[in-house]
Formats: structure tokens, sequence, C-alpha cells
């Protein structure tokens, strides 16, 4: 019995944790496609864009941290998002480029 609500708060911890991680993606793509206008200027299979006025990102596959350098700082021609996306914005941007691009 015991055993049995061990295991089942342990699953219920797992569904937390992928029910968090899930939204973040989906907010992050949603910036992507939307606030952040990202398909504009980036290729990424995962979002369905083929634009190439900046890098492919499934192909420079970058890291969390250097999404966020790039969207909070801007790059070349890439827009500084300061200001028009939240803090909280970039983070799931760049977590949804940063795990969409391995795949
Ligand atoms: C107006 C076109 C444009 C838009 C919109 C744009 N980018 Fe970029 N992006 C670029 C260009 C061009 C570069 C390459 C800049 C350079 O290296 O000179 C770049 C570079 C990058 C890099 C790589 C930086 C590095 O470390 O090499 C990442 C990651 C990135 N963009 C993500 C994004 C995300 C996420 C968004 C949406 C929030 C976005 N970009 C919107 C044009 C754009």
């Amino acid at each position: 019995m015991k055993k049995n609500i061990i295991i089942s708060i342990f699953f219920l911890f797992l569904k937390i944790n992928f029910a968090t991680s899930d939204d973040k993606f989906l907010l992050g793509k949603d910036i992507f496609l939307n606030a952040g206008n990202c398909l504009a200027c980036h290729s990424l299979q995962d979002a369905g864009s083929a634009a190439n006025v900046g890098p492919n990102l499934n192909e420079i596959k970058p890291d969390i941290g250097r999404v966020i350098i790039s969207v909070t700082n801007g790059a070349g021609v890439m827009p500084s998002y300061l200001g028009i996306l939240s803090q909280e914005e970039i983070e799931a941007v760049a977590y949804y480029v940063a795990e969409a691009s391995v795949n």
C-alpha cells in the first residue's frame, strides 16, 4: 500500500515536470512563429520555416544560452528583442530553439 502511494507520487512529479517543459516548448514555438517572427529569417524544421536570411538553426544547433544572447542583444541584421519580448518569453523561445533544433 505504502509502496503504491510512493509510486503514484513519483509519477505525479514526472507528469508535472513534463507538463511544465511541454508548456515552455509550446510557448516558445508560438513566439518563434508569431511575436518573435523568427521564422522570417531562420530555417527550423520543427517550425516549418525555410528562410535563410540568418543561419539555419538545425545546422548550428545553438544551446539555450547562445539563443538567449542573440535574441537579447541582436546579431547583425537580427534585431534585439529587449523590450519587445519579456525575459520569460526570451527564455521560452531559446528553450524551444535549443530543443527543436537537435531533432
Ligand atoms: C531580420 C531577420 C532575423 C530575425 C527576425 C531573427 N534573426 Fe536570428 N539571426 C539573423 C541573422 C542575419 C543572424 C546572423 C548574425 C551574424 O552572425 O552576423 C542571426 C543569428 C541568430 C542566431 C545565432 C547566433 C550565433 O551565436 O551564431 C540565433 C540562435 C538566432 N539568430 C535566433 C533567432 C531567434 C530565436 C529569433 C526570433 C526571436 C531570431 N533569430 C530572429 C536574422 C534574424
